[in-house]
C-alpha cells in the first residue's frame, strides 16, 4: 500500500505497476496496468535519453499554461472542449484522422499525377490544404492533452509534437510550391511530410497503446460487485471527508455528505489518480493529480482532462454497514 502512495507522484502510469508487484492490490485492472507500465520499447528508451528535449518540454508546457491563464474564466471551458469532455472521448485521437487521411489522399493523387494524370493535381492540392487545416485542430487538442502529462510521457509527446510541426511546415512549403506551379518540388515536400507524419503517428500510437495515455484508467464496471457487498461501517465515514474502501480488490471512493453516501470507482479515469485524496467542490470530487472533476451523483465528467466518467455504485446502509453494488443497467 505504501508503495502506491510513493510512486504515484512522478509517473502515474507506473504507480499501479509498483503497487501490484507489492501485492497490495491484487486486482486484474492493476495487473493489466502493471504489464503495460513495465514494458519499455526501444523508442521509449531512446526518447528518454534525449536531454535536448528538456528545455523544449519546459518552455512548451509553460507556453500552453500561460495561454490558458490568459483566457481567464473561459480557460476551463476551452480546455474541456479541446480535451473532448463533451465527446466522452479524447478529441485529439479523432481529429488527427483529418490531416493523416487528407495527406495520404494527396500522396495517392500526386502519384497519379506523376503517372501523367494531370486531372488529379487540383484534388491533391485541395487535400494538402484540408490536411493543414486539420493539423491546426490536431495541434490545439494535442497541446492541451500534453500539458497534463509528466515525465517520460511528456518527452515522448514533445517529440511527437515536433515531428508534427515538421510535417506541417513541409506541407506548407509543398502547397506554396504547388501554387507557384513547381509541382515536382511541391510533391517532393509532400512525400517527405507524409513520412514525417507517419513517424509521428507511430509515437502517438506508442503513447496510447504502450503507455495508456488517453485511455480510460478507471476500474472495469464488470469488476464491481453485482450484489450489495459491505465496504465499511457507516461510522467509519466522516461527514464531508473523502475516504476509500475496497470491495473484491477494487478501490471504492466514498463520501458522506448531507445525509447521503456517494460511491464511485476510486481510480481516476484520466491516468489513475486516487479520488479519495481529492477535494470535494460544488457537488464534485476533484482528482488531486490533474484536477478532473466528477459529479458525485452519477460519476460524469464535469471538467477534464479526464473524458471518461467514473463508475458509479449504488449504496445501501444496513444495520450501520455501508454496502455497494454496481449500477444496475
Ligand atoms: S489522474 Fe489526471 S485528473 Fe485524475
Amino acid at each position: 500500500m505504501g508503495l502506491l502512495v510513493k510512486a504515484k507522484i512522478d509517473y502515474p502510469g507506473e504507480s499501479a505497476a509498483v503497487s501490484y508487484i507489492s501485492g497490495a492490490f491484487p486486482h486484474k485492472e492493476l495487473r493489466r496496468k502493471a504489464s503495460t507500465g513495465m514494458s519499455r520499447k526501444p523508442i521509449t528508451a531512446f526518447t528518454e535519453k534525449q536531454e535536448w528535449l528538456q528545455p523544449i518540454q519546459e518552455k512548451g508546457q509553460a507556453l500552453v499554461k500561460d495561454a490558458y491563464r490568459s483566457m481567464g474564466p473561459n480557460a476551463r471551458s476551452v480546455k474541456n472542449a479541446l480535451h473532448g469532455v463533451w465527446l466522452g472521448h479524447p478529441l485529439h485521437g479523432a481529429i488527427t484522422d483529418v490531416p493523416i487521411g487528407s495527406w495520404t489522399t494527396a500522396a495517392v493523387l500526386d502519384l497519379l499525377e506523376c503517372g501523367g494524370r494531370s486531372e488529379y493535381a487540383a484534388g491533391a492540392d485541395a487535400a494538402v490544404l484540408v490536411g493543414l487545416a486539420g493539423a491546426v485542430g490536431s495541434a490545439a487538442t494535442g497541446l492541451t492533452d500534453w500539458s497534463d502529462t509528466e515525465g517520460k510521457y511528456q518527452r515522448l509527446g514533445a517529440l511527437h509534437g515536433l515531428l508534427n510541426v515538421g510535417a506541417a511546415l513541409l506541407y506548407t512549403g509543398s502547397y506554396i510550391f504547388r501554387k507557384a506551379n513547381k509541382r515536382g518540388a511541391g510533391r517532393g515536400l509532400g512525400f517527405a511530410g507524409l513520412g514525417m507524419v507517419l513517424a509521428s503517428s507511430y509515437l502517438g500510437g506508442e503513447l496510447v497503446y504502450g503507455h495508456r495515455i488517453g485511455v480510460d484508467h478507471s476500474v472495469d464496471r464488470d469488476d464491481l460487485p453485482e450484489e450489495y457487498t459491505k465496504v465499511c461501517n457507516e461510522s467509519d465515514l466522516e461527514e464531508g471527508k473523502p475516504s476509500k474502501g475496497t470491495v473484491n480488490g477494487v478501490e471504492i471512493f466514498l463520501l458522506k455528505k448531507d445525509g447521503q453516501i456517494f460511491a464511485l470507482g476510486n481510480i481516476c479515469s484520466h491516468v489513475g489518480g486516487p479520488l479519495s485524496e481529492g477535494e470535494v467542490k460544488n457537488g464534485t470530487i476533484e482528482c488531486p493529480w490533474h484536477g478532473s472533476q466528477f459529479c458525485l451523483t452519477d460519476g460524469s465528467v464535469v471538467s477534464g482532462p479526464a473524458t471518461s466518467p467514473q463508475p458509479k455504485l449504488q449504496v445501501a446502509v444496513r444495520n450501520g454497514e455501508v454496502h455497494v453494488r454496481r449500477q444496475q443497467r
